[in-house]
């Protein structure tokens, strides 16, 4: 059998950073230990009832099992409005300013292909998300990654960049709250990014998939698209997959400036047919009557954070106490690398955890904890890792 070359994009990529847990976890697991997993950030509870009806129902009637539009339903896209209304005070044009997507991981990896040119300086705050880095390769984009780091509470130093970099940049990327950090950005932050990306031409991209995932309702988690200036020069991308333990289904949502926005579905007409309608029904009603159900996911993951803020503590093992997401971004003790300590607590605890420098090179030195089993098996989890 002949062993194709892949295509020089793909030849020296590692492998996908959770593909490459997961492998880690499987041999783990065929040894017999018992696993604890706070790896990806896939919530573990079920998706509610009211949801899951609202699918079946839906599934059920024939006008649902055509190909779907490849913008969305003008239904689900005006629930994204409403919803965008209700939470921030953003009042979008269903028909322009918002466009469906098979999950937020899907409209981030196709948005290079409508707006980045080979050659084109990226901007990517870091750690990060990898999906943005590697899919700005694909197209032949140049990322220059912005360090976030503990000094300067994993915000990008904006004004370090200088005039020159602002103006070879095409885009920009931000996330907020922040995966894997935890970290939170206030009104000033996103006035001077809005200020620049004014000044230089320069694309927003604002990962937003973690807004509801906060723990103090004095400080909830803006969209950038509610500062002033913002729905000029920004996307936003969303999620139905953490609000909603909707992980599995693939639904989410970008918004924002209306040609970034056309530029993105113009280049998934040619790509993919749309999400499943019955889905994106299941996603209305997980829109219009789903506040009281995320609500009470904010409550499950304050006492999961603080049975596991304790327990570090105790294990005397240093984090920050996060504001939101359901990570825990800390620091690896015993000054040994982040892979090297996570590989050891998965062999010899069976406690899976995401290395730090997985997400960029200003993670070395930390690993996170998803927050996603139960708080008897967190308490398990730190408990086994305190006694490495
Ligand atoms: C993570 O664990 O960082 C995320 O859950 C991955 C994802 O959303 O694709």
């Amino acid at each position: 059998m002949p062993d194709f070359q892949l295509a020089q994009r793909l030849a020296n990529l590692p492998p996908y950073l959770f593909a490459a847990v997961d492998k880690a976890k499987e041999e783990v697991r065929a040894k017999g230990l018992d696993i604890i997993s706070l790896g990806i950030g896939d919530p573990d509870l079920p998706t509610p009832d009211f949801i899951i009806d609202a699918l079946c129902t839906a599934a059920r009637n024939p006008a649902n099992h055509q190909y779907p539009s490849y913008v969305g339903l003008l239904s689900f896209r005006q629930a994204v409005a409403d919803w965008y209304l209700r939470r921030f005070g953003v009042s979008l044009d269903p028909q322009t300013e918002v466009v469906s997507l098979i999950g937020s991981k899907e409209g981030i990896a196709h948005f290079p292909l409508a707006f980045v040119n080979p050659g084109d300086l990226v901007l990517i705050a870091t750690p990060n998300y990898p999906v943005y880095g590697v899919t700005t390769e694909f197209v032949g984009g140049i990322p220059l990654y912005l360090p976030l780091t503990d000094e300067n509470n994993f915000l990008p130093d904006l004004d370090a960049i200088d005039n020159d970099t602002w103006k070879r940049a095409k885009a920009i990327y931000v996330n907020y709250p922040n995966n894997p950090t935890a970290a939170m950005a206030p009104r000033s932050f996103y006035e001077k990014l809005i200020a620049k990306a004014l000044e230089f031409n320069v694309i927003v991209v604002h990962d937003a998939a973690y807004t509801e995932m906060y723990f103090n309702e004095a400080n909830k988690p803006l969209s950038i698209l509610e500062i002033p200036g913002g729905r000029d020069v920004a996307i936003e991308f969303h999620s139905l997959s953490k609000t909603y333990n909707m992980t599995g289904w693939r639904i989410g949502m970008a918004v924002g400036n209306a040609s970034l926005v056309k530029g993105l579905g113009k280049v998934k007409e040619n790509i993919d047919s749309g999400i499943f309608q019955a889905v994106q029904e299941a996603g209305i009603v997980a829109l219009n009557q789903g506040d009281a159900y995320t609500a009470e996911l904010r409550g499950i993951y304050r006492e999961r954070r603080d049975v596991v803020i304790e327990a570090l503590k105790k294990a005397g093992i240093s984090c920050r106490i996060p504001e939101a997401t359901f990570y825990i971004w800390s620091k690896v003790p015993g000054g040994v690398s982040s892979q090297d300590f996570v590989t050891r607590v998965l062999k010899q605890t069976g406690v899976v955890t995401t290395p730090g420098n997985g997400f960029g090179t200003p993670g070395e030195g930390y690993f996170r904890i998803s927050l996603t089993v139960n708080t008897d098996r967190l308490k398990e989890a730190v408990l086994r890792i305190s006694q490495l």
